[in-house]
């Protein structure tokens, strides 16, 4: 079940390093098979309702429990906030004796998940102005939990200059480990913990010559995400001069707690459960993990599971979607308590440029920083033809024929391993130089990379042009010129090809992602344990790096969400995402729809949610949609969880009464999501009502709704048109129905609604599918 790619360990984990076709979904792990007699580890959910008296503490119980079924399993874990139960190591038909056991809701197997900036504060906006961004709080009271790969504290990401005392009442520590002591923590990053014991009992023990047995990040990516989020400002941060500028994250001031939860070999469920206890039980305001495993039931993902005792404790839960686009329905992370955030393109770029022998020149980008090429052209061949492998196009390692490609610029294909591992495959064959080419699967879309040798990369439609010289020119020949940095592209944003997409499978109705957030090329803290390709033959040392994925997205709106509740301490997490979602913007600024960079269509909901994200407006919603945990509660009933199921999620007993109807379109979510069926629709018509209430957040007001649908197919209309609010905190509700007369099955179809006061602008997407 735990396959590891070999020849791409530790870095398997970021969109930097690999290629799409290596994000499929890890799957839930099936039930329990009682005829399995190795060990493995199960996740057991205890109902904390039903322990015996006798038992002085849950630990005694879960202990007695646990003899019961094995006279040697030991507990890895024992969780008491995100979940109640405990994890351990079990045969098949130990794990089924302990499923009947009484108190015990369920014991589940363990799941993997995987992981999926100077320029960012000026393209969001949000330049450090503290006269038109006043606190009401203070952002340096707000405390950022980031589950990921650790954290690099020497970073200048983590100085903690001018910041005061750590807030009062945190919990959290700086656990001491391999190269990490309780002095590397300060008054940024207050809290370092690592979660290992579920990993080492299926790995084995820590290879501590590769990765360091605590918190400290030996691959990159923690750091990356945590600075992100919120780092302080480090003047004239840069990769090998690319991207020069101050760099800092969107919360600058508020504070670093990191939980390390991923190792080389994946990041496991009973680590993350243990992570996210941990986290609430420490005081974290706000929870964020670049990291996912396919969709599974909400009473089956861990991540889903453990969130929801979190956002019942007032933590906001911010997940990336996930890598595995742009086909549809392929995001992770899809409960409606997590902001689930997807990415776009920011608008810098990193041109190299294409020079050909027949004088054409076409740009691609790159961070290459080494000896130049020779100023003259230099033979061109394609990898297809220079290797007997029928794959030969991809540049997979040790397929090159060094003949056929020694002192000339190779051309190959993207997809299926890493883009800097191609150019090593290239440099080892003895190629001078490397064009990457786009496929269809990534489209236009360029990621940029700090190349072993001098290489760019091209869109597709720019390869096939390439290729029609390379392949009818008796002698090609190339140059690539890099040309630094440039800033100012348009359009941008546009979506990025590798951002998942919906609709959610899990459910339906909740329209998802919610809302996109830089994640292309994106600046940050990095670790001095590897390079910034993450190879282990890039002997490169970088303070900063520029990576790319969702896995980047996420954590800008982590640390906005922290913004926006350093000025807001008293929103809950659901207003706070309500206000990110309901000012994100659909269209640019030169008022065209955003952009899908993989089809160089307009994009849709499916793609972008809400919209990208606008802090600034965030900041002044006017409204908000606001929920709490009982409106989830009715939102699993809606799904027709079982009490069992509930129980798993909600950690206690919630009845679904019986004489009330639940409806999935009741959640007051900022979003709409309505399914039809293509059959009820063929004989008339289908409804599907949603019930909404917004809260007003910025005193008295009369609000108009305008709705707008690219749909021949729905009739959408809004009751009352016209909601007033007489003071701030005022509650007015309103129902939405849509009326669909037909539609072929597989098609969707989009709108909006958006309320306004003239000075406010309060938008929902819309999303119709039919199945
Ligand atoms: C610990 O840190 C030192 C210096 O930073 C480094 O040389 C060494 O390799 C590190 N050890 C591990 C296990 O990471
Ligand atoms: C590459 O590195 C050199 C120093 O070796 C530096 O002067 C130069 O500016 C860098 N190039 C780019 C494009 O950033
Ligand atoms: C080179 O590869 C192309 C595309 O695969 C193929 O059409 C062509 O015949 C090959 N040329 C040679 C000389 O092998
Ligand atoms: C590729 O095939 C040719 C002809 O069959 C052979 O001469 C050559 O050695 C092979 N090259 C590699 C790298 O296997
Ligand atoms: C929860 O439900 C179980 C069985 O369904 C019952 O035995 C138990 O008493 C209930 N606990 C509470 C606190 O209602």
């Amino acid at each position: 079940m735990l396959k590891r790619s070999a020849f791409l360990g530790s870095v398997l984990w970021t969109f930097l390093f690999v290629g799409p076709l290596l994000f499929t979904a890890v799957a839930a792990a099936d039930g329990i098979d009682g005829s399995d007699t190795s060990r493995k580890t199960y996740i057991v959910h205890v109902a904390k309702s039903q322990m015996p008296a006798v038992f002085p503490h849950h630990d005694n119980w879960f202990d007695s429990s646990l003899r019961s079924v094995s006279d040697s399993a030991e507990v890895l874990y024992t969780y008491a906030a995100a979940i109640h139960g405990f994890s351990t190591r079990l045969t098949g038909s130990e794990a089924a004796a302990l499923e009947v056991f009484p108190g015990v809701i369920s014991v589940l197997p363990e799941q993997r998940y995987e992981l999926h900036t100077t320029r960012t504060p000026e393209f969001l906006g949000i330049e450090d102005n503290a006269a038109l961004l006043p606190e009401s709080g203070s952002e340096s009271d707000v405390i950022v939990g980031v589950l990921d790969t650790g954290v690099w504290p020497e970073s200048r990401s983590y100085n903690d200059a001018g910041l005061g005392p750590v807030p009062a009442g945190w919990k959290g520590e700086c656990e001491a480990g391999t190269n990490f002591t309780a002095a590397n923590c300060n008054k940024k990053l207050i809290g370092a913990r690592f979660f290992s014991k579920g990993y080492e009992a299926t790995m084995g023990p820590i290879d501590e010559s590769k990765e360091s047995r605590s918190a400290r990040d030996d691959d990159g990516h923690g750091t990356h995400t945590s600075s992100t989020a919120a780092g302080s400002e480090v003047e004239g941060a840069n990769l090998f001069g690319y991207a020069l500028g101050n760099a800092r994250g969107m919360a600058r001031k508020a504070r670093v707690s990191v939980y390390k939860v991923c190792w080389l070999g994946g990041c496991l469920s009973s680590d993350i459960l243990a992570a996210i206890d941990r986290a609430i039980l420490d005081g974290v305001n706000i929870l964020s993990l670049s990291l996912g495993g396919g969709s599974s039931d909400f009473y089956r993902d861990s991540v889903a599971i453990g969130t929801f005792a979190a956002t019942e404790k007032g933590i906001l839960i911010s997940c990336s979607a996930g890598n595995a686009g742009p086909g549809s329905s392929t995001l992770s992370n899809v409960a409606p308590w997590i902001t689930t955030v997807g990415a776009g393109t920011i608008d810098r770029d990193f041109p190299a440029y294409v020079s050909l022998g027949n004088g054409k020149k076409y740009s691609g980008v790159s961070l290459y920083n080494g000896t130049s090429l020779p100023r003259t052209l230099l033979p061109f061949v394609y990898a297809g033809n220079a290797s007997n492998n029928t794959n030969g196009n991809l540049c997979f390692t040790g397929t090159l024929d060094p003949e056929k490609v020694a002192g000339k610029i190779v051309l190959c294909d993207r997809g299926v391993t890493a883009r800097v591992l191609k150019g090593q495959v290239v440099k080892l064959a003895g190629g001078a130089g490397m064009v990457l080419a786009n496929t269809a699967a990534s489209g236009e879309e360029l990621v940029a990379d700090a190349h072993l040798l001098p290489a760019t990369s091209v869109g597709e439609k720019t390869g096939i042009e390439i290729k029609k010289y390379l392949l009818s020119d008796p002698n090609p020949t190339v140059t690539i010129l890099f040309e630094g940095t440039k800033v100012g592209i348009q359009p941008a944003p546009v979506v990025s090809a590798f951002s998942s997409r919906g609709p959610s499978t899990v459910a339906p109705s909740i329209l998802k992602p919610d809302i996109i957030a830089p994640g292309v090329n994106i600046l940050a803290g990095w670790t001095g344990a590897a390079g910034p390709t993450g190879l282990s033959t890039d002997s490169r040392r970088v303070d900063f790096n520029i990576i790319s994925g969702t896995s980047m997205s996420c954590p800008h709106v982590s640390g906005l969400a922290a913004f926006v509740k350093a000025r807001h301490s008293n929103w809950s997490p659901a207003a706070i995402r309500s206000a990110l979602m309901t000012t994100a913007y659909d269209k640019g600024k030169d008022g065209k729809p955003l952009i899908d960079v993989a089809t160089g269509k307009n994009a849709t909901p499916f793609d972008f949610g809400a919209g990208h994200v606008d802090p600034k407006a965030a900041l002044d919603p006017g409204l908000v949609y606001d929920l709490n945990a009982d409106d989830y509660l009715n939102f699993l009933c809606a799904l027709n969880y079982t009490p069992m199921q509930i129980n798993l999620v909600a950690r206690r007993n919630a009845t679904c009464d019986a004489g009330k109807t639940y409806s999935v379109t009741d959640l007051n979510y900022p979003s709409f999501a309505a399914v039809f069926d293509t059959t009820q629709v063929a004989g008339g018509s289908s409804v599907v009502k949603f019930t909404r209430t917004l809260t007003s957040v910025s005193g008295a007001g009369t609000y108009k709704v305008f709705i707008s649908t690219d749909s021949k197919e729905v009739k959408v209309s809004v009751d009352p048109g016209v909601l007033s609010f007489g003071a701030a905190n005022e509650k007015k509700s309103y129902t939405v129905t849509v009326i669909a007369s037909s539609g072929l099955p597989g098609t969707n179809s989009f709108g909006r609604i958006v309320w306004s006061d003239g000075i406010h602008t309060v938008g929902s997407p819309m999303a119709f599918t039919w199945n």
